[in-house]
């Protein structure tokens, strides 16, 4: 009777396992509906196309969940993952995870303005710097679910600051990180650290 329990919490135990982690290999087809709008490796043409080639796992899917729930309004997604199942988000997700991210080039004329908010943030204004949560490089932090920002375009990077300032997205839980941040942004900030985005790496 033991031996019997234990051996059914085993294969409890090592199917929930199989189902909490992603297969990028069985994603990758799953993942060939995303591809007309995201590129078929997840780097995406369109600069209103979010790149999501090299994105972390975690936030990846955090994104799918709240896009499905409709916690982030996504327009071009809408009903799109009603069907998908929680494992078919976890393999997309660690197939887009898997694949390297391209990089763009940042407009030499407000580079400057923007590599000092990205490094230095608006310290008279409280604003801590981009670098202490999505890295030096833009890479982020995959683990804690801070997205990679480095080489997305730069269209895309500039609507969500505007979007979190103006509270048409707020996905970024209770402590509100990014309104809180972009807040604190005028448009021509918003500009410049975008452009610097996309040429980062
Ligand atoms: C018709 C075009 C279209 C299709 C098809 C599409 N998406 Fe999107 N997706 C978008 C747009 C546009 C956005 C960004 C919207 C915005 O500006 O906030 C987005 C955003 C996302 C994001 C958030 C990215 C980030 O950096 O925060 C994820 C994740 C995502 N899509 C996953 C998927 C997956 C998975 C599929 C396939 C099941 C898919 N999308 C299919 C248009 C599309
Ligand atoms: C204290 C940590 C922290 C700091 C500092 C920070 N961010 Fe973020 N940022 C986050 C988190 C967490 C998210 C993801 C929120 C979510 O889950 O939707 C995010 C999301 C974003 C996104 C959306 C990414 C996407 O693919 O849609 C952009 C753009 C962004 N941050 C830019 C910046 C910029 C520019 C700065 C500096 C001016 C900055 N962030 C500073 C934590 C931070």
């Amino acid at each position: 009777m033991n031996k019997v329990i234990v051996s059914l919490l085993l294969t409890l135990g090592i199917t929930g396992m199989a189902h909490a982690a992603g297969d990028a290999k069985a994603g990758q087809a799953k993942a060939a509906v995303c591809g007309a709008c995201h590129g078929p490796d997840g780097n995406s043409a369109a600069p209103n196309f979010p790149k999501l080639a090299g994105q972390g796992e975690r936030y990846l899917l955090k994104q799918m969940n709240d896009i499905k729930a409709g916690n982030r309004t996504v327009l071009e997604m809408t009903g799109l993952l009603n069907n998908v199942s929680d494992q078919d988000m976890a393999d997309i997700a660690a197939y887009f995870a898997s694949q390297k991210g391209s990089v763009g080039a940042a407009d030499p004329k407000v580079v400057a303005r923007g590599e000092a908010l990205f490094r230095g943030g608006k310290l008279e204004q409280g604003m801590p710097a981009c670098t202490g949560c999505h890295a030096p490089d833009g890479s982020g932090n995959a683990a804690a679910g801070f997205p990679h920002l480095g080489g997305q375009h730069a269209q895309y990077v500039a609507k969500q600051l505007t979007d979190f300032r103006e509270g048409n997205r707020t996905n970024d839980g209770d402590s509100m990180i990014m309104r809180g941040i972009a807040a604190k942004l005028s448009n021509k900030d918003i500009e410049a650290v975008s452009s610097y985005i996309q040429g980062l790496h």
